[in-house]
C-alpha cells in the first residue's frame, strides 16, 4: 500500500536562552494511502510540531519527512494537501463564499469551474446560502470550522491534514464534524488530526497514532491496541505515562 505520510526520526528543537525546547526526539510515523489517523497526544507533546513540519512550515533539526514520497522540503509535496489550522485566522471581512472564491482562484479555477466548486464545498461542509454570504468575523466557532474545512478542501486534496477540528465546538459540532471526516473517507482521502477527544477519535478512525514528549508511544487500531474491557482513556494514559518515564 502506497504511503501518504512517512516521518524518519524526526527532530525539531527549538532553540531559546536557558535551555529551549526539544519539541520532536526521533519520531517515525507511516500513514497509508486513504487511512484515518487520530493523531494524538497530550499537550506540548509535538503534534502540531509534526503538522508543521509536514506543511513546510518548521525546518527538522534532524530526520526527513516525505509526502507521497516526496521530500516535504520540495513544495511538490504539497499540491495534493489540504489543511486545517489548530486555530484558524480567516480573513474576517470577507463572507464565506468570497473567502472560498479567491482560494479556488488562488488553484487557478475560474469562473463556472469555480462557481461550482464553491457551491459544493459549501454544501459538503453544511453552510447554506444566508451564512455564505455573511462575513466571516461574525461566525461563530462551529462555523469557523466548517468554512476552514471547505478553504482545506478547495483543490480537492487526496491528503487532509487538521489540527484539532473538533476543537472549541459543542456536542453537535463535534458530531458534524466526525459525519464531515467520515465523508473525507469514504470519498477515499487521506485524513491525519490531531485531537484530545479520545472518544470522536475512537468512531472515526482507523488508526490511532500516539505521541509523547516528542516520541511515538504507540500506533496501531484502537481496536487491536486496548486491552479487552479497557477503555482508550485508561489505554491513552497508561502510554503517556509510560512514554513521559522514558
Ligand atoms: N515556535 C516555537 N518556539 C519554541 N517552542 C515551541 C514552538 N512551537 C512549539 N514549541 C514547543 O514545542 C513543544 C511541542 O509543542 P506543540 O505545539 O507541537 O504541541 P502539541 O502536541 O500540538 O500540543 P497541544 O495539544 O497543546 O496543541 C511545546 O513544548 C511547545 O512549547
Ligand atoms: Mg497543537
Amino acid at each position: 500500500m502506497a504511503l501518504s505520510i512517512e516521518i524518519r526520526d524526526l527532530q525539531v528543537d527549538f532553540p531559546a536562552r536557558g535551555g529551549g525546547v526539544q519539541a520532536l526526539r526521533g519520531l517515525n510515523l507511516a500513514v497509508e494511502q486513504g487511512a484515518v489517523v487520530g493523531f494524538l497526544g497530550p499537550n506540548g507533546a509535538g503534534k502540531t510540531t509534526a503538522l508543521h513540519v509536514l506543511l513546510g512550515f518548521v525546518e527538522p533539526t534532524a530526520g526527513s519527512a516525505f509526502l507521497f514520497g516526496e521530500d516535504v522540503r520540495r513544495s511538490i509535496a504539497h499540491q495534493r494537501l489540504g489543511y486545517l489550522p489548530e486555530h484558524p485566522q480567516l480573513y474576517p471581512f470577507l463572507t464565506g463564499r468570497e473567502l472560498l472564491e479567491m482560494a479556488g482562484g488562488l488553484f487557478g479555477l475560474r469562473g463556472r469551474a469555480r462557481r461550482e466548486r464553491v457551491g459544493s464545498l459549501l454544501e459538503q461542509v453544511g453552510i447554506g446560502e444566508p451564512e455564505a454570504r455573511r462575513r466571516i468575523g461574525t461566525y461563530s466557532r462551529g462555523m469557523m470550522q466548517r468554512i476552514g474545512l471547505a478553504q482545506a478542501l478547495v483543490n480537492e486534496p487526496d491528503l487532509v491534514i487538521l489540527d484539532e477540528p473538533t476543537g472549541g465546538l459543542d456536542p453537535i459540532g463535534r458530531l458534524e464534524m466526525r459525519g464531515l471526516i467520515a465523508r473525507l473517507r469514504e470519498q477515499g482521502k487521506t485524513v491525519f488530526f490531531s485531537s484530545h477527544e479520545l472518544s470522536e477519535v475512537e468512531l472515526v478512525c482507523d488508526r490511532i497514532a500516539i505521541l509523547a514528549r516528542g516520541r511515538l508511544v504507540a500506533e496501531g487500531r484502537a481496536a487491536d491496541l486496548v486491552a479487552p474491557g479497557e477503555r482508550l482513556e485508561a489505554y491513552f494514559l497508561r502510554m503517556v505515562q509510560g512514554g513521559a518515564a522514558a
